[in-house]
């Protein structure tokens, strides 16, 4: 069964050049039925719409916000400090680094305003939906049917492999 159109997540990322990455957060999400709303929204570059849409995510029924950037990746922390819904931070591999600057600049938020920090690029991403799901599954116990199921699929396809 699908949760419907109403987008339950928000998915917003510093660039452009992030989506090639962030898709698969939105497609995982989808494998559960789950509509997310998609943005590009910099933290730098554009700062208001970025906090616009962390203050009014809550009243468009959004439920967790996923933010990803790379760098100085500040953008979940502005989210966080604009809502009380939970926030998961995706560091991205941008351009130096191998991503250590943005899992760290993500990561070390300040006492009192936290970010969930997953781990560096796709595996975050894709660990970011799984996340939302089992953040939405609190309330809806089909989500948590699906998501033991996922589980179940996940270790049976590594039981079943063989290395020859
Ligand atoms: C960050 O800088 C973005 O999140 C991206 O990961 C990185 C590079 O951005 P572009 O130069 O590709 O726009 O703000």
């Amino acid at each position: 069964m699908s949760e419907g159109t109403q987008p339950l997540v928000g998915i917003v990322m510093g660039s452009k050049s992030d989506w090639g990455t962030m898709s698969h957060c939105r497609d995982m999400l989808e494998k559960f039925g789950i509509t997310s709303d998609c943005r590009v929204l910099s933290a730098h570059r554009t700062p208001h719409q970025a906090t616009e849409f962390a203050s009014t995510a809550e009243e468009r029924g959004i439920e967790v916000i996923v933010a990803a950037a790379g760098g100085a990746a500040h953008l979940a922390g502005v989210m966080a400090a604009h809502t009380v819904l939970p926030v998961l931070g995706v560091p991205m591999q941008a351009w130096s680094l191998d991503g250590l600057d943005s899992l760290l600049a993500t990561v070390q938020m300040p006492r009192g305003i936290p970010v969930g920090t997953l781990a560096i690029g796709k595996a975050g991403a894709v660990n970011a939906a799984l996340l939302s799901v089992s953040i939405l599954a609190g309330k809806r116990p089909e989500l948590r049917e699906k998501l033991k199921a996922y589980r179940q699929e996940q270790t049976d396809q590594i039981l079943s492999e063989s290395l020859e």
